[in-house]
């Protein structure tokens, strides 16, 4: 199906500021899209999004997940592993990694959450106005997720500051800009630093679990263990740091949804931000072979992007979506994935929500104040939620 008068790039600052009115026109009028001029497929409704997802022969990740021409090729698992692969090599690396990244492990990090949020939130809470982004939310799963992989506390800081250069994209440049190639080359260099550490000094973290062949059963090379801190660095901070700041925006946008959330309803709080404003927007898919998908054929080898944002926003699977209601059905939001690449840091980021904002709730009033005059949002093409976003708060 061709649409002229509808142009769709998620590299448009336009679309970054607010996509649902486009999702809803590709839905009701090019559930296939096509752009010539960037090459690329897009499916938007749930149901094609959720078969993409979980039809690997047909949408294939051999070729990555990210839409920029840099990191798009059979090159893209060393910057993030298992996930730019297919079953089985998927299924036998992620299996491998699952070993190190246990469920244990995971729930012991729960006191270290909560001391690393008890942090940020005494000094946050106590000026009264602080930016919920830089202060809190781009804080703190970067911390957390140097905790679980064991980068020592005195590095974090730098960490965080070439992991955010390494994902931050430049206005009208359609690939990874140069800066952040390099800070990527940076961290690499940083990450080997660790594995030859952790190699002669074992110690309780996960870049110990990964090195120890008896934990995980094999020997990976330095390339493959690279690539695995890379995902996890790359799938776990940005999401989660958009989830919780877009949580804190909608509920202050309905006050009646945040008098719900401030009365305990936090589960609802976090499941209702996951669908209605998702943190992982696009992720691309490669055509394995040819495809017939409503009466367009997209022809193997092309790249098709899978519109999540749209997906969760999806008239045909929830009722009234454009609707920010905390106790509505969320079980069939597809925030997290589907099918064999379903994230694999979905309990870890949940948990991370749950003890920031538990205590967001446990420490300030319900009636706090957001300033739209210093509100921004980041211009990613994967990823949705707020570079900024100042807060005014009273404590309880
Ligand atoms: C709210 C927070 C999060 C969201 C919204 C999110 C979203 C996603 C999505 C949509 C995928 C599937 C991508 C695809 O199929 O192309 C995924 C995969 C993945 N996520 Fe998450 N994620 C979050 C938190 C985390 C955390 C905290 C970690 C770990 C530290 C993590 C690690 C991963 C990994 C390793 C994969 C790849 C799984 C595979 O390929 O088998 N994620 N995530």
């Amino acid at each position: 199906m061709r649409v002229v008068d509808l142009f769709f790039s998620p590299y448009d600052y336009e679309f970054h500021n607010d996509p649902y009115p486009l999702y809803a026109r590709l839905r009701a009028e090019a559930p296939v899209y096509r752009n010539d001029e960037l090459d690329f497929w897009a499916l938007s409704l749930y149901d094609d999004v959720v078969t993409a997802f979980r039809d690997y022969a047909a949408f294939s990740n051999s070729n990555g997940v990210m839409i920029e021409p840099s990191v798009w090729g059979p090159d893209a698992w060393k910057f993030i592993s298992f996930l730019a692969m297919d079953p089985p090599r998927h299924t036998r690396a992620r299996g491998l990694i699952s070993r190190a990244f246990t469920p244990r492990r995971v729930a012991a990090l729960e006191p270290r959450i909560g001391e690393i949020a008890a942090r940020y939130l005494d000094a946050a809470v106590e000026r009264g106005s602080f930016d919920f982004m830089a202060d809190l939310a781009a804080a703190l799963p970067l911390d957390v997720i140097s905790e679980l992989i064991g980068v020592p506390e005195s590095d974090r800081p730098e960490v965080r500051r070439l992991a955010d250069q390494a994902l931050h994209r430049e206005e009208g440049m359609r690939d990874i800009p140069p800066a952040a190639a390099e800070a990527g080359l940076v961290l690499t260099e940083y990450y080997l630093g660790l594995l030859r550490a952790r190699r002669c000094a074992p110690a309780e973290d996960l870049i110990s679990a990964l090195v120890d062949e008896g934990t995980i059963g094999v020997r990976l090379t330095d390339e493959e263990l690279v690539a695995v801190l890379f995902l996890l660095v790359g799938a776990g901070s940005e999401t989660t740091t958009h989830l919780l700041g877009s949580a804190w925006y909608w509920a202050w946008r309905n006050p009646a949804q945040r008098d719900a959330a401030f009365g305990g309803n936090i589960t609802g709080w976090i499941e209702e931000t996951l669908r209605y404003d998702s943190p992982a927007q696009v992720v691309a898919r490669r055509a394995a072979r040819d495809l017939d998908l409503h009466g367009a054929r997209v022809p193997a080898g092309a790249q098709v992007l899978l519109l999540a944002g749209s997906a969760n926003r999806d008239e045909r699977a929830f009722p009234s979506p454009d609707v920010y209601d905390l106790e509505r059905d969320t079980s069939k939001h597809i925030n997290f994935g589907n099918g064999p690449h379903y994230c694999l840091g979905a309990a870890l980021g949940r948990l991370e929500a749950r003890v920031t904002l538990g205590q967001l709730v446990a420490r300030v009033r319900p009636g706090y104040d957001i300033d739209p005059a210093r509100m921004s949002r980041v211009h990613s093409v994967n990823v949705r939620g707020f570079a900024s976003l100042q807060t005014s708060v009273t404590p309880r």
